[in-house]
């Protein structure tokens, strides 16, 4: 399949809202996503992905910057003209018209011959493991074989560029799940340049090469799924991405990459790359995840265990530390000491799980 990388330079898209004010829905939006690469865009409502990815299709104008797919600019290309496809989540199949039928329907507006329209429909049958449903009506699908005839759909055109916008969320959490997969392995397989649009956070660190952290309009953080994890550069972030505890603290110390903070009389180093852009006496947080947080008898800090659950899996606990009430979660808890409500326990942090971010 013929890919195709794709840059935003500098993208805004202004409406105006009911009182005549101009809002920014995107605002000043910069991101190369590269040529195979799965690349998501990940947000709250709101906060400007669906309209971004509808000016990546063309489906709105953009109010200034430029898009390209590959070299070209395709600012002024109409989107029937430009060189992708977008899958949505309602799937939108044709209800009269056979699975095979509603696969082939954009080939035939392309008025392909009979042995290229099979050439290009007969492997991507295949690869949807969607022979056997091929003479079905929509109506006899489950909604995962609907998506997955969605996806047949816009595969067959062979773009350079794969769009989705939340394309699994009328589905039941198990089939998601068991969906994303499948769109991440054909995603693979064919090599696709594919900008994915979600506000689940497990959605987009199963699928992505590279997540795009959207807020207000603006590109908050780009990254791995585990670099935006481990180092996320703000406290939004931190928040929006997994669970997390913060510990307002100030800085008393600035190294090369390593940081030393106070909270509440008590000092923590943080090693962290980018120490330089703190300064001595900054009000920041303190980033710990809970499954950061060791509970032992012996220990850093001292603690109290103000709630205690056992969850099978994990033991989930709430300590309060000098004011500060901690969300701790303990795997295998069966293997070793469980603490009980009102119990005084020591807590200690891995020095390279902590991070800091700056005060919001
Ligand atoms: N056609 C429009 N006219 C006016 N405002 C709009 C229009 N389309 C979107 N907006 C506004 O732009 C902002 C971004 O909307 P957008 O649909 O891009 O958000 P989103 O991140 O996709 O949210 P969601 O997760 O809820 O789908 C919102 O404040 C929305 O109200
Ligand atoms: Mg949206």
């Amino acid at each position: 399949m013929n890919s195709k990388s794709v840059s935003l330079k500098n993208i805004t898209k202004e409406f105006t809202d009911d009182q005549g004010n101009k809002v920014k829905a995107v605002n000043d939006v910069n991101l190369t996503i590269e040529k195979g690469e799965f690349a998501t865009l990940l947000g709250p409502s709101g906060c400007g992905k669906t309209t971004t990815l509808r000016m990546i299709a063309g489906f709105e104008e953009l109010s200034y910057g430029d898009i390209y797919f590959g070299e070209q600019n395709v600012k002024d290309v109409a989107a029937n003209k430009r060189d992708c496809t977008m899958v949505f989540q309602s799937y939108a199949l044709f209800p009269h018209m056979s699975v095979y039928e509603n696969i082939i329907y954009g080939l035939k507006i392309k008025k392909l011959s009979d042995s290229e329209l099979d050439k290009r429909v007969e492997p991507v049958i295949e690869i949807m493991n969607l022979d056997v449903h091929r003479d079905k009506m929509p109506n006899q699908l489950s909604g995962g074989q609907q998506q997955r005839v969605a996806l047949a759909r816009a595969l067959v055109m062979e773009p350079s560029v794969l769009l989705f916008d939340e394309p699994l969320s009328n589905l039941d959490a198990k089939l998601r799940v068991t969906m994303r997969d499948e769109i991440r392995r054909v995603q693979q397989k064919v090599g696709i340049t594919a900008i994915y649009v979600t506000h689940d956070q497990s959605e987009a660190m199963s699928l992505s090469d590279k997540i795009v952290v959207m807020n207000e309009g603006r590109i908050e953080q780009i990254g791995s799924a585990m670099e935006i994890y481990q180092r996320p550069t703000s406290k939004f972030i931190s928040d929006f991405i997994g669970s997390a505890n913060f510990l307002p603290s100030k800085v008393s110390q600035v190294d090369s990459n390593q940081l030393k903070v106070i909270y509440s009389n008590n000092e923590l180093l943080v090693s962290q790359k980018n120490a330089k852009e703190f300064k001595v006496g900054q009000q920041v947080e303190v980033v710990i995840r809970p499954e950061s947080i060791h509970v032992s008898d012996e220990g850093d800090f001292e603690g109290k265990v103000v709630k205690s659950a056992f969850m099978g899996q994990t033991q989930e606990y709430e300590l309060e530390f000098n004011g500060t009430i901690l969300q701790a979660v303990v795997s295998n808890p069966s293997g070793g000491k469980i603490y009980a409500e009102g119990e005084k326990v020591a807590i200690s942090f891995a020095q390279s799980s902590l991070h800091v971010v700056p005060s919001a």
